[in-house]
């Protein structure tokens, strides 16, 4: 039986509470099926205030040579927002071309929804991981000035908005075979163009697969007027972040939206995480939910295509939340939960 060699970093606030939940799950869900050799990262905000590092050279080239990464959360209010998120999430995330962002979002039985009738909702967004107003192009001059000028400039490439592309097709056919781009191509008439263009020309390749197309403000709209029009959701960085944190509330919260930073040539590895972030308003009460941790261990092993494992981690977290989704739990009770049923 094979052994996989896993990066584990929790990170930060909840992500150190949420992260072992998952490894625990992970664990029982793959006994007897596959091996995981864990190596923990000590990276994020604690590490930055004893000796202020974030993500040093030789330990970044230690995790390219693990199988994946698991990741809780990073982001510390003591730190000035950014230092962590991009010197240490986006650097992986670029480091590494995890160039898909798979967000899943469903609707499970016993999820309260904010919605009223939020019927059957179930779509995947795939969201751009590498390109867009990530890249960190643009800067800022006479800063503190009055006439202080800051840019951040959109980068889009046609081979990194192909591959992306590319993607969704191929995951649509595998589902109810519909994309929709989103983006705001009355405005953003180049990036937008060019998405466009790529998206027609991919589409012919999958004849099966229908295509439409929303702006981004109005796919706000639909993710809460109707979500389930929705099946593959394509969409470029900061689009797909937006979107996945409102998709998460209207399936009852972040708590349950688990994502993969896919590296889909798997030149390097792929990074499995919780949607939201380190929650510092709940950090430290034992109170986050774990779901979404957890289920970012099954995408972690449907990624090596153990997909009986990753069907029993669905299922128990499926079943747990149709029994027990709508009591007041601890982090703790809710793994425990779980595992009782693996
Ligand atoms: P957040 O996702 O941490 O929290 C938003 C809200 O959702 C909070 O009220 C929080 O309590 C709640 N929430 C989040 N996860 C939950 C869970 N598992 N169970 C129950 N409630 C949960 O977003 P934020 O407050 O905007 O950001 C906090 C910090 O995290 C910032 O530093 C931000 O940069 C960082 N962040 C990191 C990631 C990541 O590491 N992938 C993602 C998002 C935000
Ligand atoms: C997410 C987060 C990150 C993002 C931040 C923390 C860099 O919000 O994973 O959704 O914007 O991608
Ligand atoms: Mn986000």
């Amino acid at each position: 039986i094979k052994t996989l060699n896993i990066a584990v970093i929790p990170g930060d606030g909840i992500g150190k509470e949420v992260t072992p939940v998952a490894q625990q799950v992970l664990e029982k869900a793959s006994e007897g099926v596959v091996n995981f050799n864990y190596t923990n990262f000590e990276l994020g905000a604690e590490r930055y205030l004893r000796d202020g590092a974030i993500l040093p050279d030789d330990e970044l080239e230690e995790i390219k040579k693990q199988d994946a990464i698991l990741l809780g959360a990073v982001g510390d209010p003591r730190i000035k927002a950014g230092i962590l998120e991009r010197g240490l999430l986006l650097k992986l995330r670029f480091a590494l071309d995890q160039y898909v962002n798979l967000r899943p979002t469903k609707l499970y039985k016993g999820v309260t929804s904010p919605l009223a009738n939020p019927g059957d909702i179930d779509f995947v967004v795939v969201r751009e991981g590498t390109e867009g107003l990530y890249c960190g192009a643009g800067g800022a001059v006479r800063v503190g000035t009055p006439n202080e000028v800051a840019t951040e400039v959109s980068i889009n490439t046609a081979y990194g908005v192909e591959r992306v592309v590319r993607y969704a097709f191929e995951l649509a056919m595998k589902r109810k075979k519909h994309v929709t781009l989103v983006h705001k191509k009355n405005v953003l008439v180049n990036a937008g163009d060019m998405w466009q263009r790529i998206v027609d020309k991919v589409g012919e390749e999958y004849p099966e697969v229908t295509h439409d197309y929303l702006h981004i403000d109005a796919t706000t709209i639909f993710l809460v007027s109707n979500p389930s029009r929705f099946d593959v959701i394509l969409t470029d960085n900061l689009f797909g972040d937006i979107i996945t944190d409102e998709a998460g509330a209207v399936v009852g919260g972040v708590g349950y939206s688990a994502s993969g930073c896919i590296n889909a040539t798997n030149e390097y590895p792929s990074m499995f995480e919780p949607i939201h972030g380190s929650a510092p308003d709940i950090a430290g009460k034992g109170i986050a939910n774990p779901t979404a941790a957890v289920l970012s261990t099954a995408m972690l092993l449907r990624h090596f295509g153990y997909d009986e494992a990753a069907a029993r981690i669905d299922a128990a977290v499926e079943a747990d939340i149709e029994e027990l989704g709508s009591t007041k739990r601890s982090t703790e009770q809710v793994g425990k939960d779980i595992l009782a049923r693996l």
